[in-house]
């Protein structure tokens, strides 16, 4: 994992003191709100219905035991002991008092950690595979790029002030687990003829009031241009995204791809990089792909009988059939033989009979998770698009005893990649911008579907519920989406189906009118029973949800949601 050097832990530093002397200044009143503002926004912190909220960023996912100790101390200390995982891999705090931030800053800082660019109208966080590194079939670690991107993004003087917010994630399998298509710039590592290393870029992919896909503008840029070319996608994306009065919504580089269509905008790219940045200083060399790779290198793996291994292992599948449930759902295979990566469930559902919101972590589950993280996978662990969190380097023979360790924190529910492994944004519960609640919908859900044989049966179905147009959940690209509409002053939910985030991206259909608050379960319900009406079996295959929809259409659903 990355390691600040003493020029970043310095900037980290006097970011700090900055802080604080502004903040200082506001509370005394020297400072106006609207002056405050792009200050509190550049180091990551909304104000919200009840409190400011504070995102944290943790670069690429990637967290040390160490660190997450760290947000377990602060989230007691200065909030109300939990934070948020969510879908970038930031974590989100909801209850920091203002004149206390400063203080939490400088803890973080004492971890290598800070909220610098995880809001305002910046790049913002990079976010990849929580896989990275472990799968067989990687084309390349995406992490060294990942790193590469923060370093020269992070204060990047010229992209401060940028039209509207800016997201990229990088990928190096052929397997889309970070969203890519639907972010501004979505990097996929390919290699060509030669064996040399590249990215496949995609621009213009964003969710929110006008959802729209990425598209390829470049089919292969050799690795030497990453930083070259990506400067060059900023500097077009500055000189033409809309910033005049009422353009609000038509600001993100989606709407001036989709605008001048992708050949064209590739056009301009090319046209800015060859005057003024390809081969320049931001060139990278191999020395710079060294560098970057050797905070990455391999844990040292220890080398196992891979068939006594595996034997052990089935015998304890077979005798537990609840151990059995959660290696099938929540582990994942591993490049090296004896190892699999575990998906950490955040989404725990109904504990005592209480809804645990999606992506919720308390400060003594953190804790316990980064002595986990310390017994069982050297010490790290991922965050990941889906809001669960990743050990990725575990034993196979000590898999029993992390499970029944997970289970007792409420932390193994082995529901990953089904239909209660939803995607959830805070809604109206916290969020100023909000139409309607969220927390509430998932809790019904939650008891419609509290069966897992049933759920298992049904397979892999993604569910993203939005409380708001903004799309933070992205909830157009659920099998199911869920967004939260008012209707004078009640809140009503818009169901979308077929929508997809992963290589085969697509935007979901709406269903029809809205249903209000009590319905929502059952219509899951009603178009869940659709899908197992109509889906094709085969002796090896059932049609996944995903796959009905592009087949049926929504028509079906339709009928039996409306009569
Ligand atoms: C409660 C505080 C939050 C506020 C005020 C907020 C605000 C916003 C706004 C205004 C946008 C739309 C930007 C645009 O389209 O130009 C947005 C987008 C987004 N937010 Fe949030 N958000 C919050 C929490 C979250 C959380 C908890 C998550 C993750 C679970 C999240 C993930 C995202 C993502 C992924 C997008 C991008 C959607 C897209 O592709 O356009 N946000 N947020
Ligand atoms: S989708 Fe809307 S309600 Fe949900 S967190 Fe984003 S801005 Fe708030």
């Amino acid at each position: 994992m990355y390691q600040y050097n003493y020029a970043d832990q310095t900037l980290v530093e006097e970011r700090v003191a900055q802080f604080r002397d502004q903040t200082e200044r506001f509370l005394a009143g020297e400072l106006a709100e609207e002056q405050y503002l792009p200050l509190r926004l550049q180091n990551g912190l909304y104000i919200q219905r009840y409190a400011p909220m504070l995102r944290i960023a943790i670069p690429y996912g990637l967290l040390a035991s160490y660190q997450l100790r760290k947000l377990a101390e602060i989230t007691r200390k200065y909030d109300k002991g939990y934070g948020h995982f969510t879908t970038r891999t930031n974590i989100q705090l909801n209850w920091p008092k203002l004149e206390e931030v400063p203080d939490i800053l400088a803890e973080l800082a004492s971890v290598q950690m800070h909220s610098i660019q995880t809001s305002g109208n910046c790049i913002r966080n990079t976010t990849t595979d929580p896989y990275a590194g472990i799968h067989q079939n990687e084309i390349a670690d995406p992490r060294p790029y990942c790193e590469i991107i923060r370093q020269w993004s992070t204060f990047h003087p010229e992209f401060a002030f940028l039209p509207r917010k800016f997201k990229i994630a990088v990928i190096g399998t052929e397997n889309d687990r970070a969203a890519t298509r639907v972010h501004d710039i979505g990097l996929h590592l390919k290699k060509n003829e030669d064996g040399e290393l590249g990215f496949e870029v995609l621009v213009g992919g964003g969710l929110g009031r006008i959802p729209v896909l990425g598209k390829v503008i470049n089919k292969f840029l050799p690795r030497q241009h990453l930083l070259s070319y990506l400067d060059a996608i900023l500097r077009v994306y500055n000189l033409h995204g809309r910033r005049d009065k009422g353009s609000k919504y038509r600001s993100r580089i989606k709407i001036l791809v989709d605008t001048l269509g992708g050949p064209a905008f590739a056009k301009l790219v090319d046209a800015e990089w060859e005057a003024h940045t390809k081969d320049g200083p931001l060139t990278l060399t191999d020395a710079n792909f060294e560098h970057a790779a050797s905070f990455f290198s391999e844990p040292d793996y220890k080398e196992f009988d891979a068939l006594q291994a595996q034997s052990d292992l089935q015998q304890q599948l077979s005798a537990d059939k609840d151990f059995a449930n959660w290696y099938n759902q929540n582990t994942v295979a591993h490049k090296i033989a004896g190892y699999r990566a575990v998906v950490i469930s955040l989404k725990a559902g109904l504990v005592d009979g209480k809804y645990v919101p999606s992506g919720d972590v308390t400060d003594s589950q953190m804790d316990a998770l980064a002595d986990l993280a310390d017994e069982y996978s050297f010490g790290e662990l991922r965050g990941t698009y889906q809001q669960n969190l990743v050990f990725a380097d575990v034993e196979t023979n000590k898999l029993y005893e992390l499970w029944q360790q997970l289970s007792d924190l409420h932390l193994a529910r082995p529901n990953i990649n089904t239909l209660t492994d939803m995607i959830v944004c805070p809604g109206w519960d916290y969020c100023s911008l909000a139409n309607a609640t969220t927390h509430n919908i998932a809790e019904q859900i939650e008891k419609q579907f509290s069966d897992l044989d049933y759920l298992y049966d049904l397979g892999d179905i993604r569910l993203n519920m939005s409380g708001c147009i903004n799309a933070c959940a992205h909830h157009h690209t659920g099998d199911i989406g869920i967004l939260g509409v008012d209707k004078k002053g009640e809140n009503w939910y818009q169901i979308s189906l077929g929508g997809n985030s992963s290589n085969d991206a697509k935007l979901g259909k709406i269903l029809g009118r809205s249903v209000p608050t009590e319905a929502v379960a059952d219509t899951i319900q009603q178009i869940v029973d659709v899908y197992v009406d109509l889906r094709a079996t085969t002796d090896n295959d059932v049609e996944s949800f995903g796959e009905l929809v592009e087949r049926v259409g929504i028509d079906p659903f339709k009928e039996k949601v409306y009569g």
